[in-house]
C-alpha cells in the first residue's frame, strides 16, 4: 500500500491504532458501506453511558426506574427479529463436504458475489462503530481478538457487557496481532432526512455468514443476539471450533463451574446442554440443605474454550465477560445467583414493562406474594397485558426468547478464577439432553470413545414453544448442532483424536458423564426436582473422580449410582423414585439405537470408526441383556 493511501486510512483512525492491517481493513469497509461517521470503541464507562443515553433519545432503549433497577434500560425489538435464524446462517468453505450435511453452505465467491451489493452503503445515513474485543481474558494464550464494525449502538454496548471490549484491546493486538473481522449492518440504510425506526433490521433479507478458511464474518439484516453480536456464537463456537480443529484444542458450547468441598477441596466441570435445558441454572447451582459448606462457582455459563497446557491437562477459559440468557422462566426458586446478578446495570431486551418502569417476564410471579401475576404490563410489543388478556388470548409478556445482557462480575456466585489468563483444569465433562424417558439420570462413560459417542447421539425432546411439535427428539450432538464451524463426523473426530493423543502422552483424561434431568414418571410429571439438587448428581461425579464412590451399577451404557451412591440428607427420594430416574429399558433402548443408525447415516461421511465400534459394541450388550 503506498504512503499517501496509508495516510488517508489512518484519517479514520486515532493514533493509538497500531496495527495497519486494521486501520486497512476498516477504510475498505467504510468505503464499501458508506457510513455518514466512524466511531472507534474505546469501552470506557462514560462511552457506554452515552451510547446508552443515545439508544434512549432514539427510543431503542427505555431506562428503568432507577430506584428499582438502576442503570438498566429495556430494548423491544422488530417483531421479525427476535431469535437466532439458523436457516439463514452459512458455512462457506471453499468446499461443501467440510461444512457438513449439518450447515447450510454455499461457495465462498457465490456468497462473496450476493453480500457484496448487499453492504454496498448499507450503513447510510449510520455511524460504523468499530468495536475491538477481546475472546478470553486480555492477552491469555487461549484468547483471541475479534473486531466487529457494526452499525447498531445496541451491539456496541452489549459487547461492552458481553466482552472485553475497548482500547486496552488495541493495545494487545499491536502493530503486527492478528484479528478476526466481523462485519455487521442491520441492513436498513437511511435516505437523506429519513427517519429512523427504533429497531431498525431488514425484515425481509438476513444473512449470517463464516468463512472458516479466511475466518471472516458477515452479518447482514438482524440487530438480535447471536446474529449480531458477532463475539458469542458466530466468532467463539462457529470460527473458533475450526480454528481449534486447525491447531488442537476445543471451542465448545459448554458452562464452566468449580466446585468446592467443606474441605476445601475444588474441582472444575464443563456441560453441555442444548438450549432449554437449564445451563445458565446449572452454572449457578445453589447447594440445597445436606450440603453444607458446599460451593458452586460460575467460570462461564455458555461457551469453554479448552486447550491443553503444559502439563498435559486440559484447561477451559470462558471466552466471553458477560451473560446473554432467557429471562421467562428465571427466578429465586430456579436460579436465585441469576436474579441477584440482574438488580443493576442490566439490558434487557423484549421483556415486558411494569407500570413503575421495573422488567417482568413468565416465571416471575413464582417470586410474588400469592404467587400473583401482576395487574397491568406493557408487553414486549408495547401493547397492554393483563392476566385476562392472557387468559383470553394466551399473550405472553415477555416474548419466550427474551434476553437479558449483565457483565459476569454482576454475579454473585463468580468463581474468583473466572478471569485467570491460565484457565482453570477440567475434571470432568457432562452432557445433559431432555428426554422423558430412556436415558438415565446420570452414566458415566467406561472409556474417552463411549463418552464421545454418549455427546454425539444426545437429544432433546422438543417442546410446544420452541419447535412446534412436542416431544419429538432432536438430535443436537454435543449440544452443537448450530455452532460448529465445520463438517459435524470431523468435529467428532477431533475429539476421538484429542482424547487418544492425551492419552498417549500419559495424562489423566477427564471423565465424561451423560445426564438427563428430566425423566418423567407414569404421571407424566417430572420426577427428578432438578436445579439444585443436581448437585447430588455433581457429588457423586465427584466421588467417582476421587475414588470414593461405590461401584454403582454397570448398564448397557455405561455406570450409574445406585441408590446408595446419592448424598439424600435433605430430600425425601425414595428407592422407588431413584429407580423411575434410573432404570434402563432394553426394548427403550433398541428403538434408541434405531434412532442412532438414523443420525450416523445422515453423518456417514467422515464418521469416526470409534464410534461405530461403540454402537456395535452397544448391539452385541443388548442381545446378551
Ligand atoms: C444461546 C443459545 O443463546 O444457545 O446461548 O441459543
Ligand atoms: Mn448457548
Amino acid at each position: 500500500m503506498n504512503a499517501p493511501v496509508m495516510q488517508g486510512m489512518q484519517a479514520h483512525a486515532p493514533a493509538h491504532v497500531k496495527n495497519a492491517r486494521l486501520i486497512a481493513w476498516v477504510a475498505e469497509m467504510a468505503a464499501l458501506c458508506k457510513p455518514k461517521a466512524i466511531h472507534w470503541c474505546d469501552g470506557s464507562e462514560d462511552e457506554y453511558a452515552r451510547l446508552c443515553q443515545q439508544l434512549v433519545d432514539a427510543g431503542t432503549f427505555k431506562r428503568l426506574n432507577p430506584a428499582r433497577r438502576a442503570n438498566s434500560f429495556l430494548a423491544c425489538s422488530d417483531p421479525s427479529d427476535v431469535a437466532r435464524v439458523e436457516d439463514r446462517t452459512f458455512i462457506c468453505s471453499e468446499n461443501k463436504e467440510d461444512a457438513g450435511p449439518t450447515n447450510n453452505w454455499m461457495p465462498p465467491a457465490e456468497m462473496r458475489a450476493t453480500l457484496q451489493p448487499l453492504f454496498d452503503g448499507c450503513m447510510a445515513g449510520r455511524t460504523m462503530y468499530v468495536v475491538p474485543f477481546s475472546m478470553g481474558p486480555l492477552g491469555s494464550d487461549i484468547a483471541h481478538i475479534g473486531v466487529e464494525l457494526s452499525d447498531s449502538p445496541y451491539v456496541a454496548v452489549n459487547m461492552k457487557l458481553m466482552t472485553r471490549m475497548g482500547r486496552a484491546v488495541l493495545d494487545v493486538l499491536g502493530a503486527q496481532g492478528e484479528f478476526v473481522p466481523c462485519l455487521h449492518t442491520v441492513g436498513a440504510p437511511l435516505a437523506a432526512g429519513e427517519q429512523d425506526v427504533p429497531w431498525p433490521c431488514n425484515p425481509t433479507t438476513k444473512y449470517i455468514v463464516h468463512y472458516p478458511e479466511t475466518r471472516e464474518i458477515w452479518s447482514y439484516g438482524s440487530g438480535y443476539g447471536g446474529n449480531a453480536l458477532l463475539g458469542k456464537k458466530c466468532l467463539a463456537l462457529r470460527i473458533a471450533s475450526a480454528m481449534g480443529r486447525e491447531q488442537g484444542w476445543l471451542a465448545e458450547h459448554m458452562l464452566i463451574l468449580g466446585v468446592t468441598s467443606p474441605e476445601g477441596k475444588k474441582h472444575h466441570v464443563a456441560a453441555a446442554f442444548p438450549s432449554a435445558c437449564g445451563k445458565t441454572n446449572f452454572s449457578m447451582l445453589v447447594p440445597p440443605a445436606g450440603f453444607e459448606g458446599w460451593k458452586v462457582t460460575t467460570i462461564g455459563d455458555d461457551i469453554a474454550w479448552i486447550k491443553p497446557a503444559a502439563d498435559g491437562r486440559l484447561y477451559a477459559i470462558n471466552p466471553e465477560a458477560g451473560y446473554f440468557g432467557v429471562a421467562p422462566g428465571t427466578n429465586l426458586l430456579t436460579n436465585p445467583n441469576c436474579m441477584r446478578s440482574l438488580d443493576r446495570d442490566v439490558i434487557f431486551t423484549n421483556v415486558a414493562l411494569t407500570d413503575d418502569g421495573d422488567v417482568w417476564w413468565e416465571g416471575m410471579e413464582q417470586d410474588a406474594p400469592g404467587k400473583a401475576l401482576p395487574a397491568h404490563l406493557i408487553d414486549w410489543q408495547g401493547k397492554d397485558w393483563t392476566p385476562q388478556i392472557a387468559k383470553e388470548t394466551g399473550a405472553k409478556a415477555a416474548h419466550p426468547n427474551a434476553r437479558f445482557t449483565v457483565a459476569a462480575t454482576n454475579n454473585p456466585a463468580l468463581d474468583p478464577a473466572w478471569d485467570d489468563p491460565a484457565g482453570v483444569p477440567i475434571d470432568a465433562f457432562i452432557f445433559g439432553g431432555r428426554r422423558s424417558t430412556t436415558v438415565p439420570l446420570v452414566t458415566e462413560a467406561r472409556t474417552w470413545a463411549e463418552g464421545v459417542y454418549m455427546a454425539a447421539t444426545m437429544g432433546s425432546e422438543t417442546t410446544a414453544a420452541a419447535f412446534g411439535q412436542q416431544g419429538v427428539v432432536r438430535r443436537d450432538p454435543f449440544a452443537m448442532l448450530p455452532f460448529a464451524g465445520y463438517n459435524m463426523s470431523e468435529y467428532f473426530q477431533h475429539w476421538i483424536d484429542l482424547g487418544a493423543r492425551l492419552q498417549a502422552a500419559g495424562v489423566r483424561l477427564p471423565r465424561i458423564y451423560q445426564t438427563n434431568w428430566f425423566r418423567k414418571g407414569e404421571d407424566g410429571k417430572f420426577a427428578w426436582p432438578g436445579y439444585g439438587e443436581n448437585m447430588r448428581v455433581l457429588k457423586w461425579m465427584i466421588d467417582r473422580i476421587e475414588g470414593k464412590a461405590g461401584a454403582g451399577v454397570e448398564h448397557l451404557t455405561g455406570i450409574s449410582p445406585s441408590y446408595g451412591d446419592l448424598n439424600w440428607k435433605g430430600l425425601d427420594f425414595t428407592p422407588a423414585q431413584f429407580d423411575t430416574v434410573t432404570r434402563t429399558d432394553a426394548a427403550a433402548w433398541r428403538d434408541e439405537l434405531a434412532l442412532h443408525d438414523k443420525l450416523f447415516e445422515q453423518l456417514a461421511q467422515g464418521l469416526p470408526q470409534e464410534l461405530k465400534n461403540i454402537r456395535a459394541e452397544l448391539e452385541d450388550r443388548l442381545a446378551t441383556a
